[in-house]
This record gives structure tokens, C-alpha cells and sequence, in this order.
């Protein structure tokens, strides 16, 4: 049986956003629907997190509706739709018929004066969306955000906006992070272990017994705050080790050293080391972005993050760093004259997102630098205003260097060889033909 104890607010007393919402006979409601698949389900943000998550809970068989305000995005997903159970809209006024929201909209970084921030703007703008919908009807509902955001987020913004009706009276409020990690196929959406937190005891288990319908595993939380933490955590961790990995990789080159080499040496290693490759610097909405809404939070709490702030230095001097090595390949011929190809302008292998890429500021900083700039990257056909050069109809000796910044499979240096290509890779030293390691 489904009850509601109160609120799980960290912080001490409750506010009126904090204050359980469904008595049990609501919840018990609610959790029927869910667990009879008779449930229908909205999910508001159509990107890449919501459509996956709604086509998983289409699969399951929930009637699903994406509602996203991009109508391209939304052709795009009715386009891709491998199930009968979903469809997809512009209109949000359909979340009023939807018994479980949930809540996939950007969370990206704004630059102000300089300096990078985190930004709310789609997510109050969401939650407005949807808490217009319920109106005056008292219809129980479970609303769960799994945008990407500092503890206290959800509690503090989503809920006083979403109970700002007496509609929004019925509805349990969840947080459950997105932990799905693009162009990894041996982790889809429900092999991947869902974090799952509610307002309060109710709000939790309604949000565990949805989830439970989608992934393999549910891992309760004791808190919305420390399930929106843990998001941070996560990629906050991999940011500070990928800036680590590229400061590495700056020594290697002294050293005319492979720091690639050198990372899978050391992974070798069982236990106490997790391996983070150098490359062009980090990008996508996730890894590139998530780390700002922890450190703003630390400083509102007052908190040094000079770790934090450092990683965030040395990530947005990667690009210089990257045209730096460039320059030096180049040698005898001048920026101001060189002709550049790219390969690979994704912000990750294997994929073909080009979100917060660092393959922008380097062809950025190179053309400032007076060079001409092509690319070539298989999961990209057009980057800004430039399109991808065909390889195979391209002539290797218009370019006075072809520099690999993104490590795509399909760019294995053998087959590029054979193909007459000789790319400088980033994660080889600049100086490897040069002779042997340098000791001192
Ligand atoms: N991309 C990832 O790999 C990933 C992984 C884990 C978590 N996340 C988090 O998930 C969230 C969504 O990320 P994403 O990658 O799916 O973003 P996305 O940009 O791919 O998609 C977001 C979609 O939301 C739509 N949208 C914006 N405001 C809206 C509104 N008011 N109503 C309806 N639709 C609206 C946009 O048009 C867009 O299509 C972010 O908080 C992100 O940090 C992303």
C-alpha cells in the first residue's frame, strides 16, 4: 500500500510545495494504471533523452505521447517511431489526459559576461507548460523530471510551479536522473540501473513502480536532492578526469610519449583505475554542461571548488592547446597559409552530435589563425554551414595536414592509408617520428 509520511526535504521544515499532495486511495489509483499498463504517459522534451524514454515506454506498452515545441522535432520522431503506442505532438494541452508526466528538456550552460552559468529557462518553461494543463481538474498524477540539475531543483523551482493550480493539488512530483550514455551499445535505456526519488515516501514508490515497468534494476534514493546530486556526481567526475587525462596527455607530448598508450597500459591495472582518454576537449549536453550546475550550487552553498574550477579552465583552453599541436605540425608551412582538414567534428566517437563540440572552437581559433578549414566526418553530413568532403573523391595533397579530431572507428589509419590519407592523430605525439622518448 502506497502512503504518504511526509516530505523527504533535507533542509528541515516543509513548505507548501513540500506537503504531500495524494492520499492513499490517489496513489493507489495512480499505481494501478501504472502497474495494469493502463496508464498513459506524456513526455515533454522529444530530444534525445525523451524520445528514447518514450519509445521504451511505449514498447512496454504504456500509450505514449511526446509533446516537444520544435515541430521538426517532432516530424522527426514520428518519423523514427518503432512502436504503435506512441505518437508525437506540438500541443501540450494532450498532458491533461496523461496519468504520469515526465519532464526531458535541455538544461544547458548560458554565457553571462564571460562567465559560463547554468541555465533553468527550458525547465520553468516546461513545468509552466504542463501545469497549465491541469487546470482545475483534481485528476492524480505522477510528474517526474529527469533533466539534469542541482539538488533542490526539482523541490524548489519544478514543484510550487507544477502545484500552482488546484489541479496540480493531485500530482506526486519524482526525480529520476538520465544516465544513458550515447553511441554506447552495450548499455541501452533498461539495462542501465534508474535512479529513482519523490517528494515524499508516496511520491517515491510511484515513481519506483514506474520506472520499474521500464528498466531492469530501480535504485531508491533517499531524497530527490540526493538523486539530483548523484547526476552530478557522476559527470562531474568524468569531467575532472577527462581535464586530468588532457593536462597527462600536455606531459606526454614533452615526453614524446602516446598518453593513449600509456592510459591502456595502466588499465591494465584490475582494480583502482578507470581509464579517461585524451582528446579534443569534451562536448555533448551532458558532460560539457552538468559540471557549471554543480559548481554554481557549491558556491551558493559556499563551498570552494577550486578542483571544479580548474577542470572548467583547462577544458575551455583545450581547444587552444589542440591549435597549438596543430601549428607545430604544420612546421615550415604557415598557419596563415594552411589548408586543414578535419576528421571528425562530433563531440564524441561513433556518433553524430555535434553539441557543445570542441571541434567548433578549434576550426574557430584555426580560422581566426588565417587558416582555410575543411572536414570529413561520416556521422556528420553538415556542421554549421559546411558540409563534409567526400574522402574518396577528395585529393590528400590539397591539404597540408589532415588532423584526426574525433576518433570515429571508420577512421582507422591503415584503411586511411590504403586510401592514400595520412592524418595526424591527436592522441599519437606531435613529435613521434621524430626519434625516441625524451628523458629530460
Ligand atoms: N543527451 C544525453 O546524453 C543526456 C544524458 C543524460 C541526461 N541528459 C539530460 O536530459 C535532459 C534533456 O537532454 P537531451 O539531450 O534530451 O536534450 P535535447 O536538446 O536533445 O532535447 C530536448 C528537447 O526538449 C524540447 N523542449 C524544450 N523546451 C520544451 C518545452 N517547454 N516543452 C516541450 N519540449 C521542449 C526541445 O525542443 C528538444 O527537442 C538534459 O537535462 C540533459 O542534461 C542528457
Amino acid at each position: 500500500m502506497l502512503r504518504n509520511s511526509g516530505s523527504q526535504s533535507p533542509s528541515g521544515s516543509p513548505g507548501i510545495a513540500d506537503l504531500p499532495h495524494l492520499g492513499p486511495v490517489e496513489a493507489e489509483h495512480v499505481q494501478r494504471l501504472i502497474a495494469t499498463h493502463a496508464a498513459v504517459v506524456g513526455v515533454v522534451g522529444q530530444g534525445y533523452v525523451g524520445f528514447g524514454l518514450a519509445q521504451r515506454a511505449a514498447q512496454v506498452g504504456f500509450c505514449t505521447v511526446g509533446v516537444d515545441i520544435n515541430p521538426s522535432a517532432v516530424l522527426d520522431c514520428i518519423r523514427r517511431n518503432e512502436c504503435d503506442a506512441y505518437n508525437a505532438t506540438t500541443d501540450p494541452a494532450v498532458l491533461a489526459e496523461c496519468d504520469v508526466i515526465l519532464i526531458a528538456v535541455p538544461t544547458p550552460t548560458r554565457i553571462d559576461d564571460g562567465v559560463r552559468h547554468s541555465d533553468l529557462g527550458y525547465v520553468v518553461a516546461a513545468a509552466e507548460a504542463i501545469a497549465a494543463q491541469f487546470a482545475d481538474d483534481r485528476r492524480p498524477r505522477l510528474v517526474v523530471s529527469e533533466s539534469t540539475y542541482a539538488p533542490g531543483t526539482t523541490r524548489e523551482v519544478v514543484m510550487p510551479i507544477l502545484r500552482r493550480t488546484r489541479g496540480g493539488a493531485g500530482i506526486a512530483v519524482g526525480y529520476s536522473p538520465e544516465r544513458i550514455d550515447p553511441g554506447n551499445g552495450r548499455f541501452d535505456l533498461s539495462a542501465i540501473p534508474k535512479v529513482v526519488s519523490g517528494a515524499d515516501d508516496c511520491a517515491a514508490a510511484l515513481t519506483a513502480c514506474f520506472y520499474r515497468e521500464l528498466v531492469d534494476q530501480v535504485v531508491p534514493a533517499s531524497s530527490m536532492e540526493a538523486a539530483e546530486a548523484t547526476k552530478l556526481l557522476e559527470n562531474t567526475f568524468r569531467f575532472v578526469n577527462i581535464a586530468f587525462a588532457q593536462e597527462f596527455d600536455e606531459y606526454c607530448e614533452a615526453l614524446r610519449l602516446s598518453s593513449h598508450e600509456i592510459t591502456r597500459l595502466a588499465a591494465t591495472k584490475p582494480f583502482g583505475y578507470l581509464p579517461f582518454f585524451a582528446g579534443a576537449g569534451v562536448g555533448g549536453h551532458c558532460i560539457a554542461e552538468d559540471p557549471y550546475f554543480l559548481y554554481d550550487s557549491m558556491r551558493e552553498h559556499r563551498v570552494a571548488a577550486p578542483l571544479v574550477a580548474t577542470a572548467m579552465m583547462n577544458q575551455e583552453n583545450r581547444p587552444a592547446v589542440i591549435v597549438r599541436r596543430i601549428t607545430e605540425r604544420l612546421g615550415s608551412c604557415s598557419i596563415r597559409a594552411a589548408h586543414i582538414l578535419v576528421l571528425g567534428v562530433a563531440y564524441k566517437p561513433d556518433i553524430g552530435d555535434t553539441r557543445r563540440s570542441p571541434a567548433f572552437p578549434v576550426i574557430d581559433l584555426l580560422e581566426r589563425a588565417g587558416a582555410a578549414v575543411d572536414y570529413h566526418d561520416p556521422h556528420v553530413p553538415a556542421f554549421g554551414a559546411r558540409t563534409s568532403v567526400d574522402l574518396e573523391s577528395a585529393d590528400p595533397r590539397a591539404y597540408d595536414l589532415v588532423v584526426v579530431l574525433t576518433e570515429h572507428s571508420a577512421f582507422d589509419q591503415r584503411a586511411l592509408q590504403a586510401r592514400g590519407w595520412d592524418p595526424y592523430r591527436l592522441s599519437a605525439p606531435a613529435t613521434a617520428t621524430a626519434g625516441p622518448p625524451r628523458w629530460r
